[in-house]
């Protein structure tokens, strides 16, 4: 099973994601969390990728494309994959036809205003495990792996503000794109608490 996770910054396309990976034994590919990887390791890519992700723009297509076209390609996505962050416009939707086969758009629908507030109270954790000051009673080492947990640099709310603009211009669109082709399915609760959320996606996935 080819999934892709849509959602705005903050919807919580991460948080379930571990959950769906751990449950259903699918790879997890976020296009953010390579881009991520490439700025710490200071490689051309990473180079390039920071300014646009400090800017809350799109990475160029080209570049994006090109990296999970090859990632795809690896032996541990050939049991099936999630798709975090990409595509983000109908260029890179009709991109990745031409190199996939994806069984459903999982859309996870969240208030907007609710979304400041959680991207800019979260922390995040070097194994990937995210979190909202909110539950982490002053806490700052990860529960999971016991990691120092840090805030991302573009979770500040200017970038916050122009990557939400970003996402209702150039991403929104691919809601009706794939509901077009009978592949969309929309997880309502977005609200609710993570495992309410994820109560919902499991009877989606079956
Ligand atoms: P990316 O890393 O993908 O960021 P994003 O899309 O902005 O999404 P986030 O990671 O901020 O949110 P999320 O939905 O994963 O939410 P999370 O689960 O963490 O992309 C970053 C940048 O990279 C882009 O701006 C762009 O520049 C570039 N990029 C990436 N992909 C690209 C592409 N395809 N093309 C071009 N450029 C690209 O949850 C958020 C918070 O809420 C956490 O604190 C969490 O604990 C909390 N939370 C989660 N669920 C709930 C819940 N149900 N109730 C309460 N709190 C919750
Ligand atoms: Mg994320």
């Amino acid at each position: 099973m080819n999934i892709i996770l849509l959602g705005a910054p903050g919807a919580g396309k991460g948080t379930q994601a571990s959950k769906i990976a751990e449950k259903y034994n699918l790879l997890h590919v976020s296009t953010g969390d390579i881009f991520r990887a490439n700025i710490k390791g200071g490689t051309e890519i990473g180079k390039l990728a920071k300014s646009y992700i400090d800017a809350g723009k799109l990475v160029p297509d080209e570049v994006t494309c090109a990296i999970v076209k090859d990632r795809l390609t690896w032996a541990d996505a050939q049991n099936g994959y999630m798709l975090d962050g990409f595509p983000r416009n109908l260029f890179q939707a009709e991109e990745l036809e031409k190199f996939a086969k994806i069984d459903l758009c999982l859309n996870i629908d969240v208030d907007e205003a609710l979304l400041m507030d959680r991207i800019c109270g979260r922390r995040v954790c070097k194994c990937g495990e995210s979190y909202h000051v909110s539950t982490l009673n002053g806490a700052t080492k990860c529960r999971k792996c016991g990691g120092e947990l840090y805030q991302r640099e573009d979770d500040n709310p200017r970038t916050v503000k122009a990557r939400l603009e970003t996402y209702n211009t150039q991403t929104a669109p691919l809601i009706n794109y794939y509901k077009a082709q009978g592949k969309l399915a929309t997880v309502t609760s977005g609200e609710g608490s993570p495992d309410e959320v994820f109560g919902q996606i499991i009877k989606i996935l079956g």
